[in-house]
């Protein structure tokens, strides 16, 4: 283990994409740290004693620059005198701190874009002429700030890449990190490794033993519960917090009822075996009394969150638990908005949409740094069996945010059904591998059928299956027509009360992964 990493620092203008963009310098073995978006040399110069600080990169975001309140850089950024680069909001707030020409676009880009490199030097050497990147941005730099050159450009974008002529200063309009921008982790390579220097010196392995031994220094001696759902973040924080505590952990898995048929018996049968107290809490009927009829996603996921910790608490003083143990990641807490210049896109249960007051000493999230795949990666570590390092992400809330509109018995069973037929169906095929997740969704639409000669009017079932690398962004699956239309006839024909089946051909972004 080096005395310190070398890393890279990713200042937060509140994109959706800056975890991404730490994530990506990970994946090359260099650290990264998120830092607030007007850290200032001084600061800069103070981490430096934990980090080999080898280079800035300003990250995307929501605002203009020209909105009165836009998270600015701090003024005298550029004297910490490390390489820079700015991403679309991080290359016009750049170019305009240097006096570039930076205005309201008058036609915006979203999505794929072709690009012209007009000099494939520093970030896009290697590159071709033309690229595929992807953009997202509304402002647009117009003229390169004196000493600096342009070096690409598409039809509404002038200057879709700048460099300083002399120093190692770069501005990209577009995001490298992410997958639709063909070649982003060349571009970002070419900054970790040719523009900054950076060594590749940090290890997943390290990361294993700082989690331990947090959560033993945080609990110092006391004891924990932790929150299970049955997908592969809880299962593996379940993992990292047994090492740590051994018997002064008590696993909960709360059954609220909105669980995929054969849940509960295979997480039963995967973490007896641990060295632990397992619990599973028979929580149905109170979830479903707090849920019946309920409506609004937001409405559903608060009412999850305050009731999962009611149960918890309940729980924890029968076990004289002081600290609530939970699987949050990384991707979690961005989208529950928790970032000041970032925008909420749904409470995550065990993030915003926990209650205010909570009788925990301290809430302790092991992951909360760790993109999907990494945690992944540590299950794998830590040898965990293949049937949990395998599990497909599922909701803490379970089916109930796979339901529109109200709650109802009948819906929830409707959608347990679907659930188990799109799963068989999927997993008898050889795509199952290559999918992020496939799973199937109760709409609150009805339409009209016809079922053994007789008009019949009945639910529309939505089948929605992933392909995604860290759930930030994620591509629907091509299936094939054959696949499609089993789990078609079979959801048709064993649940009576659905007339149609309808399959999902969304993007993440525009939609999320989940419908709620
Ligand atoms: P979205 O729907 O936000 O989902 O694109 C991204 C990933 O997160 C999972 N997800 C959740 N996981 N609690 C969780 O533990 C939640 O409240 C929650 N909501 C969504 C989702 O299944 C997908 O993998």
């Amino acid at each position: 283990m080096p005395a310190k990493y070398d890393t890279i620092l990713v200042l937060d203008f509140g994109g959706q994409y800056c975890h991404l963009i730490g994530r990506r310098i990970r994946e090359h073995g260099v650290y990264s740290e998120i830092v607030p978006h007007d850290i200032s040399p001084q600061e800069v110069a103070a981490l430096s004693e934990k980090f080999n600080v080898k280079g800035l990169i300003l990250s995307g975001g929501p605002s203009s620059v020209y909105e009165p309140n836009a998270p600015k850089l701090h003024p005298h950024i550029l004297e910490v005198n490390l390489p820079i680069l700015g991403l679309c909001y991080g290359h016009q707030l750049l170019a305009q701190l240097v006096s570039g020409k930076v205005e309201p676009a008058t036609c915006k880009e979203y999505g794929i874009a072709q690009v012209d490199i007009d000099k494939p030097v520093g970030i896009l050497e290697g590159l071709s002429m033309k690229e595929q990147v992807w953009m997202s941005h509304g402002d647009t730099v117009m003229a390169p700030p004196p000493e600096f050159e342009t070096l690409a450009h598409t039809d509404n974008c002038p200057v879709a890449a700048f460099r300083h002529k002399t120093k190692p200063i770069y501005g990209l309009q577009w995001h490298p990190e992410v997958i639709h921008t063909e070649h982003g982790m060349r571009m970002l390579q070419n900054f970790i490794f040719q523009v900054c220097k950076a060594q590749a010196n940090w290890q997943m392995e390290d990361l294993i033993t700082k989690m331990v031994k947090e959560i033993q220094t945080e609990t110092a001696g006391s004891r924990a519960i932790i929150g299970l759902s049955g997908g592969i973040d809880s299962s593996v924080a379940t993992a990292l917090a047994a090492k740590a505590l051994g018997e002064k952990l008590t696993a909960v898995y709360v059954d609220h009822g909105f669980m995929r048929e054969g849940e509960t018996e295979a997480i039963r049968e995967a973490f007896e075996k641990f060295d632990i107290r397992f619990i599973v809490a028979d929580a149905q009927e109170r979830f479903m009394n707090k849920l019946r009829g309920v409506t609004e996603p937001e409405t559903k996921r608060k009412i999850m969150g305050e009731e999962f910790i009611r149960v918890f608490e309940e729980i924890a003083s029968d076990s004289g638990a002081e600290y609530l143990i939970q699987g949050t990641i990384y991707p979690d807490r961005i989208e529950s908005g928790f970032r000041k210049n970032s925008d909420k896109i749904k409470s995550h249960h065990n993030v915003a949409g926990l209650p205010e007051k909570i009788k925990f000493r301290k809430i302790l999230e092991p992951l909360r740094d760790l993109y999907k795949d990494e945690v992944r990666k540590v299950a794998r570590m830590l040898e965990l069996p293949k049937e949990i390092v395998n599990r497909q992400p599922f909701p803490g809330p379970g089916l109930a945010v796979r339901i529109i509109g109200p709650l109802t018995d009948e819906k929830v069973k409707i959608a347990k059904k679907s659930d188990r037929i799109v799963r068989e169906e999927i997993e008898q095929c050889e795509f199952a591998d290559g999918l992020w997740q496939y799973f199937s969704v109760v709409t609150d639409t009805k339409a009209t059928g016809v079922k053994g000669d007789a008009r019949a009017y009945g639910y529309v079932v939505a089948v929605r299956a992933m392909e995604s690398r860290e759930a930030m962004t994620a591509s629907f699956a091509k299936l094939p027509y054959a696949v499609l239309e089993k789990i078609s006839t079979r959801i048709t024909n064993e649940i009576p009360q659905v007339t149609r089946v309808v399959y999902d051909v969304t993007h993440k972004p525009p939609a999320t992964i989940e419908w709620e």
